[in-house]
């Protein structure tokens, strides 16, 4: 087999560096740009630590209650934590421009209340940031089996993770429920009418969604589907902490494997590019429809390789880093138009799909 001849974009090695002139202009220009990015990445990192243990240990949470602002003082006392530290933090969270700072004290920046510490808020991030955070074990995983590719599951991860990613994806709910469910035509009108309608939503997680939405619809019926057993416990405690057990239902079971109750609706809430077999999924999905049924696949829509550059956006950079998870978890995430071909290869019609938000894409199909 010959050889691929190098791609014409690399760039030659300099003749000042190979005749020992030293870089040119344009080389020493380069490598400053590369140097500030590196410390800004590097700033980024501290800057996630700083979110991850300032919402674990209600450090926001007590600065958003004292506009008059706290010293790092007052506010170690307050939480009973060490006052070196939380001065440590204070002046991380100062540089990272999550606070401000003035004669002494410390305040909760403006337009981060929402964001950090309003979980049903469009706008929440705190469950992203502490996934982030929550993500330490993967790192840990990727080390050790970088070179023999092992993967690993749900059940094996430690218990912070799996919680943390369903604090994580309450914002895809959130904007399913405010603007998600309204894209999709007569949607709406059949959850909130009074014709009895079934809602199945699989690899539930640990029900976070399916509470919210039983809240939010309560005339319909919901069962819950989900293949990891720790998952599926924390979902029926979820459910029977809303009082909603008469009205939710949740099973395990395998995706791949089926079969799905039958239903009037089915969502996947970022879940069906886990699957192994993500067109069995769809197929399983679709059979389990009744007619006039609608599939719901809730997804990152990763780039494709035509448009890699949106890999450079703040979405974009985010789902490169989520699909290091991926990766352990044997699976990636996927464009949006790979997603519509599951459906209409399972026979659904009218596949459509609509960007909720720049990291959120929600592809529906009809029976
Ligand atoms: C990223 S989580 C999303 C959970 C939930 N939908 C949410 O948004 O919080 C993906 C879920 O899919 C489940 N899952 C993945 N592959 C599955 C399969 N083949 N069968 C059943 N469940 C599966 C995992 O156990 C996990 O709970």
């Amino acid at each position: 087999m010959s050889m691929a001849a190098p791609p014409s974009s690399v760039t030659p090695v300099s003749t000042n560096e190979t005749s020992g002139a030293g870089p040119t202009p344009q080389e020493k220009e380069a490598t400053s740009r590369q140097l500030l990015r590196l410390q800004d990445h590097a700033a980024g990192f501290f800057a996630v630590w700083t979110l991850d243990l300032g919402l674990r240990h209600r450090l926001f949470e007590v600065l958003s209650k004292h506009p008059e602002g706290l010293s790092a003082e007052f506010l170690a006392r307050e939480l009973d934590l060490d006052r070196l530290y939380v001065t440590v933090w204070c002046n991380a969270a100062y540089s990272a421009e999550y606070v401000e700072y003035k004669e002494g004290k410390f305040y909760l920046a403006e337009g981060l209340k929402a964001p950090l510490l309003e979980p049903d808020s469009p706008v929440y991030f705190g469950g992203t940031a502490v996934f982030l955070g929550a993500l330490r074990s993967t790192w840990s995983f990727l080390h050790e089996h970088l070179s023999d590719g092992e993967n690993s599951w749900w059940d094996q991860f430690p218990p912070e993770l799996p919680a943390a990613q369903a604090d994580s994806s309450r914002t895809f709910y959130t904007r399913l429920l405010r603007k998600g469910f309204a894209r999709v035509p007569g949607l709406l009108e059949r959850l909130s009418g009074t014709t009895p309608v079934t809602f199945v939503e699989l690899a539930c997680g640990r029900g976070s969604g399916l509470v919210r939405m039983a809240q939010a619809f309560p005339n319909v019926k919901f069962q819950g589907i989900e293949g990891d057993e720790k998952s599926l416990k924390a979902a029926k405690e979820a459910v029977e902490r809303a009082g909603l057990s008469s009205r939710v239902t949740l099973g395990q079971a395998v995706l791949e494997r089926g079969p799905v109750p039958a239903a009037d609706i089915v969502l996947l809430n970022i879940a069906l590019h886990e699957a192994q077999d993500k067109e069995a999924v769809v197929r399983n999905a679709a059979k389990a429809l009744r007619p006039k049924g609608t599939l719901l696949v809730s997804e990152f829509p990763f780039p494709d390789w035509g448009e890699i550059e949106k890999l450079r956006t703040p979405a974009g950079r985010v789902m490169a880093g989520v699909q290091y998870l991926e990766g352990v978890l044997g699976d990636q995430l996927l464009p949006s138009i790979q997603f519509e071909s599951f459906l209409r290869k399972a026979g659904l019609r009218e596949v459509t799909s609509a960007e909720l938000a720049p990291i959120h894409v929600l592809v529906w199909g009809t029976k």
